[in-house]
């Protein structure tokens, strides 16, 4: 028979004793003491992050933007007549964060990640932050593969690279939107070769039937199969509108750390700003110039900091860090880079891995074209070149609308194609100059050859760059018939014709030299190919008979 021995007993309750837990769970809860205007004021939070995501009745959440000492201000992201005084406001412990990954591509979402397409709920399990610091100049490389935007106008004079910052400014109306709408529909090629874009489309402040016509016209031309669209309508609250561009480069944040490319448009920043404007306003920031808060600057430069080429990197075997790879860098010790920065061990024999990139393309819109203005001028400081329309272009027809004067892009050159450098060298000039003498000799009429030549071929080239919406053009295309225009095929016909002859000589070209053209477009170089596609494109306007009109 068995005996009960005490100590036995006694272990084992002492044993439960330190292994209790209380089912009790603490939980930081707050009380509302203010709310209106989409803002409440929030006592006892005590402990509250900044930008962390509150709680409140009903489901509505709220982003903690003001720590103060007696309360937090807090921007309510949905219906503010929801929230009441002496409501309480639950801490959630975490940061903004949305649902990334390949299951947002093809959908419409607010700045939360929650779908507005009515196809159901964003199946994926990662989230990243919306804020997070650029990546530093380590992890970074050179941007030097170019982002075709399919637009002969950009691609020939402001090209654009995969990581570059390019903003596209200009009043309302001169196809900003165009331009960003096109450049998506241009990617679908890259998704026939190993290094596909995607594209993160930010809608923010523009009217819902906008919205809905721009995803119908991606859907028509097969672009949302690798674009996801973010969308913070006029309707929607201003702190939505405010957060709208950190969600979506949190979406494409996640492609480029998988070592993919990704094309991040900002459509518009201005709209942005002034809905973080309200927002200050209505929290009791001081009010700057223009009314802006002081600190709009950082608004979009940490935006926009975070578009980048990052630099090859190996992954440590033993710890998983992750070191950039860049034996190009100029520093001295060259061995870091083939050192695990966190464990020390040798990285010598592992594989180096593709770094991805963020292009981003913000958009301003001007007020009677004034760039100088507060928000454009920050804005162009921090990106790397502008396209910029005009509305007197616009309404002339120049189509795209581009003022190539004012326009640049500053890191865009190294990434263009051989072919398309050598071609469009001189183009810029010559349309500066063109634009310039067009100006002058518009009270004149005695012009001697060489001005009046200069005017038929400038003439001419305005009229190849025209483009109308949704016809991105491939690059090879686009470096053959501006190199006929070099050549001065078009320069016999009238400049309304212009257009038709480039397009039969691409189909001429596609019909007979098919070889060279692919060549081409296989090697971005036109050195093989020139005399040959010299030779045929003189053959062809040899040929070439304008249709009557
Ligand atoms: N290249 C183009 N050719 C013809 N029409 C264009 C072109 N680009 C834009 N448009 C038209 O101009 C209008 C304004 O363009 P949009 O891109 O919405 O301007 P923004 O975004 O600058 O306000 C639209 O109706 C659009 O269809
Ligand atoms: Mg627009």
């Amino acid at each position: 028979m068995s005996t009960i021995r005490p100590e036995e007993v006694t272990a084992l309750l002492k044993q439960e004793i330190e292994q209790y837990e209380s089912q009790l769970k603490l939980e930081d809860r707050g009380t509302v003491i203010q709310v209106g205007d989409g803002i409440a004021r929030v006592f006892g939070l005590d402990n509250c992050l900044a930008a962390e995501m509150l709680e409140f009745p009903g489901g509505v959440m709220g982003i903690a933007l003001n720590l103060e000492e007696e309360s937090v201000g807090v921007v309510l992201l949905g219906e503010t007549s929801e929230v009441k005084e002496g409501d309480y406001v639950r801490r959630t412990g975490r940061v903004l964060q949305v649902p990334v990954g390949p299951a947002v591509i093809g959908r419409v979402v607010n700045p939360l990640g929650q779908p507005l397409d009515g196809k159901g709920p964003v199946n994926t399990t990662q989230y990243r932050p919306l804020e997070r610091k650029a990546d530093g100049v380590v992890y970074r490389q050179p941007v030097k593969q170019p982002l075709q935007t399919g637009l002969k106008a950009i691609d020939s004079m402001i090209p654009i690279g995969r990581g570059q910052r390019e903003l596209i400014i200009g009043d309302r109306s001169t196809g900003k939107s165009a331009i960003i709408v096109d450049t998506i529909i241009n990617q679908k090629s890259t998704h026939q070769t190993d290094t596909p874009v995607f594209c993160v489309y930010v809608m923010i402040g523009q009217k819902e039937s906008t919205v809905a016509r721009t995803i119908a016209k991606l859907e028509e031309h097969g672009a949302m199969e690798y674009t996801c669209i973010v969308s913070a309508s006029a309707s929607d609250p201003a702190p939505l509108q405010y957060i709208a561009p950190y969600a979506g480069c949190a979406i494409g944040e996640y492609f480029l750390y998988e070592g993919q490319d990704v094309l991040c448009a900002y459509d518009d920043l201005t709209k942005q700003a002034a809905a973080y404007r309200t927002l200050s306003l209505l929290l009791r920031r001081p009010p700057g110039r223009e009314a802006f808060p002081g600190d709009v600057f950082y608004l979009h430069s940490r935006l926009l900091e975070r578009a980048v080429k990052l630099a090859e990197y190996k992954n440590c075997p033993k710890c998983g860090a992750h070191n950039p790879f860049n034996p190009n860098h100029p520093y001295e010790q060259q061995e870091i880079f083939n050192t695990c920065g966190a464990c020390q061990s040798s990285l010598t024999s592992v594989a180096v891995t593709r770094g991805g990139s963020l292009t981003a393309l913000p958009v301003i819109e001007t007020q009677a074209g004034d760039v100088s203005a507060y928000i454009p001028t920050n804005v162009i400081s921090i990106t790397d070149g502008q396209i910029f329309l005009e509305g007197d272009l616009f309404y002339q027809g120049v189509r795209p609308a581009i003022n190539v004067g004012i326009s640049v892009s500053r890191v865009g050159g190294n990434a263009q194609t051989k072919a398309m450098k050598k071609v469009a060298g001189s183009l810029r000039l010559n349309l500066a100059q063109y634009r310039e003498l067009a100006a002058f000799t518009q009270f004149g009429s005695d012009l001697d050859q060489a001005t009046q030549r200069q005017l038929t071929r400038g003439e001419r080239m305005v009229e190849l760059l025209k483009q109308v919406q949704y016809k991105p053009v491939p690059v090879e295309v686009q470096v053959v018939q501006i190199f006929a225009g070099n050549l001065g095929i078009y320069d016999k016909l009238p400049a309304a014709q212009v257009e038709a002859c480039a397009d039969a000589l691409v189909a001429y070209l596609r019909e007979h030299y098919a070889e060279s053209l692919h060549e081409l477009s296989a090697t971005g170089k036109l050195d093989a190919v020139e005399d040959k596609l010299k030779a045929a494109i003189l053959e062809f306007s040899g040929k070439y008979v304008p249709a009557a009109d």
